[in-house]
């Protein structure tokens, strides 16, 4: 096996691939367009799907690159030796061009004399075949010709077998792993296992469909290659004995981590965990607050599983007892020693990175600490009453006064051997939602005039908002709403008072929105389908499974329990009669319509 830092990973997979006439097209940013349903670039292949489904691409037919992902899906995971929420993608592609002969000499070659990997070592995975696609025997026969191993060469089904996104290109695959010395775990050990025995290395999909519902397929006119292997796993792979934290990427983070704590990575399981988290949550929110659109924590989509991380990793701090400073200096190894010469962007962005970076933790933290104290008042008496579940007033005291996110109580608990009545939260946190409600008015009366004034204010709120966010700052968020039959009030994180001219902004631009008679179209849908549309919601995580998201022509999405009017032109004319502070960093708008 040869060793290799990451720096000569990345070179080494471009020029076998030059030396092939592939062009290497560089990476694009890890935020999703919002064109696949998908926040981020979870793939090398993402940004490349209209040429997958046959548009021509400028740089030719045989690409390749290197590729940052994030992937968030299994962020419970992270904490193990080799899950990572970014990670870089080596990919390859053939657009129409070469098919299965060439792609898989040239994978056991990368395998066999770029990696210097035993033939004996190696296995592959092809597909099974199902009701509409025919068991691959081709990718078989010719990964043996390649000098794979006739007996390491395994069928699988679709499950493993098969690469697809919720809609596009996609087709069989063949993924290629390395045997490890660990023992099989029983006589039907195969590549689908994670009992670590096989490690995946790379795969080879072979792109001949279109998905274009949930169980409709359209073949391709194109029958292309797309190819993936995980920069972080091979790295660790070549060099250590599996952990990617040994890395060079991680080093530096974790010496940082070690000195800091006094203790020794890799000794004791708890501390281990938290390092690694930490590592990786710092990590993926340099690369997003470094990206080319400049990510910001928020409420919402992207922005939300960005704060999440930064939170997450804040939390870690807590448990190992050390000051988040050591965030920056973190932060800073990424952007100087490890990833700055590749990206040059982060260089470009590092005041920004770290100065949004403590903007978030500073916000956190103060929330925190004087919830933090309440959090273990509770749980020691929880502990000593010998109770091991944290109830729905409890855990919604905790949110509602001390403004502690439930999923820190949860994953607080969870670390003390407690669980949260989540069920009892959501019950708690709904009732005061109504009661809200109906101190506002909200469920006056039907449709009196008083009613439908309060119906019309709904959706100016949502009109204001959106206003707010192009003329003042993308980042406003609501932070508070009271809406009465003449009136409605409207609290935002903004840091500055509003100026004469971004008043007189914001009430033209929701008039001009109001002149447009815009649709407000009303869906249904779960949760985690609404965050992926971007839809604005404070505290996701408080919602029920099922939510209502209100659409206003293009200008605004937000899940809200409603009403709204049908069409913007009804809501007649909206002003502003005040703009004054409400708290710290939150402002206030009073607004009419008239
Ligand atoms: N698109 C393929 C994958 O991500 C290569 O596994």
């Amino acid at each position: 096996m040869k060793k290799m830092s990451s720096k000569e990973l990345r070179k080494e997979w471009i020029k076998f691939y030059e030396q092939r006439g592939h062009v290497d097209i560089g990476a694009v940013s890890l935020i999703g367009d919002g064109t696949t349903g998908v926040l981020f670039n979870v793939a090398g292949m993402q940004p490349l799907m209209p040429y997958l489904l046959g548009k021509e691409h400028p740089k030719g037919k045989r690409l390749c690159n290197v590729q940052g992902c994030v992937r968030t899906n299994d962020i419970e995971s992270v904490g193990d030796s080799s899950h990572v929420t970014f990670f870089e993608m080596l990919g390859s592609w053939s657009l129409g061009d070469y098919f299965k002969k060439e792609r898989t000499i040239w994978s056991y070659e990368l395998l066999t004399q770029v990696f210097d990997l035993p033939k004996d070592r190696l296995a592959a995975t092809v597909f099974s075949g199902n009701e509409n696609v025919p068991k691959d025997e081709e990718t078989a026969k010719l990964r043996e010709e390649s000098g794979f191993l006739k007996e390491n060469i395994y069928y699988l089904p679709k499950e493993h077998n098969w690469w697809e996104l919720e809609r596009g290109p996609c087709g069989p695959d063949s993924e290629m792993f390395y045997i490890t010395d660990k023992q099989p775990c029983g006589p039907n050990c195969n590549p689908s296992c994670d009992c670590g025995h096989f490690i995946e290395i790379g795969n080879d999909v072979f792109m001949q469909y279109d998905r274009i519902s949930d169980n409709e397929y359209e073949p391709l006119k194109n029958k292309n290659v797309d190819t993936g292997w995980g920069l972080e796993r091979m790295l660790a792979f070549l060099n250590t004995n599996g952990d990617v934290y040994f890395t060079d990427l991680f080093n530096g983070a974790i010496k940082i981590l070690e000195e800091e704590t006094g203790k020794k990575y890799n000794e004791e399981k708890s501390t281990t965990v938290s390092m690694r988290i930490i590592a990786d949550h710092i990590r993926t929110s340099v690369m997003l607050l470094g990206d080319e659109k400049h990510l910001t924590p928020s409420n919402i989509g992207a922005g939300y599983i960005l704060r999440r991380l930064i939170r997450r990793a804040v939390v870690q701090a807590k448990k190992l007892n050390i000051k988040t400073d050591v965030f920056y200096e973190i932060a800073n190894n990424f952007i100087d020693d490890v990833y700055g010469d590749v990206y040059p962007n982060l260089i470009k962005s590092k005041d920004f990175i770290l100065t949004e970076l403590k903007k978030e933790i500073d916000k956190f933290e103060k929330t925190i600490n004087s919830g933090m104290n309440e959090f273990y008042k509770l749980t020691n008496r929880l502990i000593n009453n010998n109770v091991k579940v944290i109830n729905g007033p409890d855990s919604f005291k905790l949110y509602d006064t001390y403004g502690f996110p439930v999923e820190l109580t949860i994953e607080l608990a969870n670390e003390i051997g407690l669980s949260v009545d989540t069920d009892a939260f959501k019950e708690k946190f709904r009732e005061h939602q109504e009661k809200s409600r109906v101190l506002s008015g909200e469920f006056k009366g039907g449709l009196a005039s008083s009613g439908e004034m309060e119906t019309k204010y709904h959706t100016a709120t949502h009109l204001l908002n959106a206003a707010l966010k192009v003329v003042v700052d993308k980042n406003i968020h609501q932070m508070g709403s009271n809406i009465t039959s003449e009136r409605m009030r409207f609290d935002f994180n903004c840091d500055h008072k509003l100026t004469d001219e971004e008043k007189l902004e914001v009430e033209n631009l929701v008039n001009k929105w109001i002149n447009e008679d815009l649709e407000v179209r009303k869906e249904t849908m779960n949760k985690e389908d609404a965050v992926k549309t971007g839809a604005e919601c404070m505290f996701i995580e408080t919602y029920p499974d099922v939510v209502t998201v209100y659409t206003i022509g293009d200008v605004s999405k937000e899940l809200c329990g409603g009403p709204h009017v049908e069409r913007t032109s009804s809501l007649g004319k909206f002003k502003i009669v005040k703009e004054q502070s409400s708290s710290a960093g939150v402002r206030r708008i009073k607004a009419v319509l008239e």
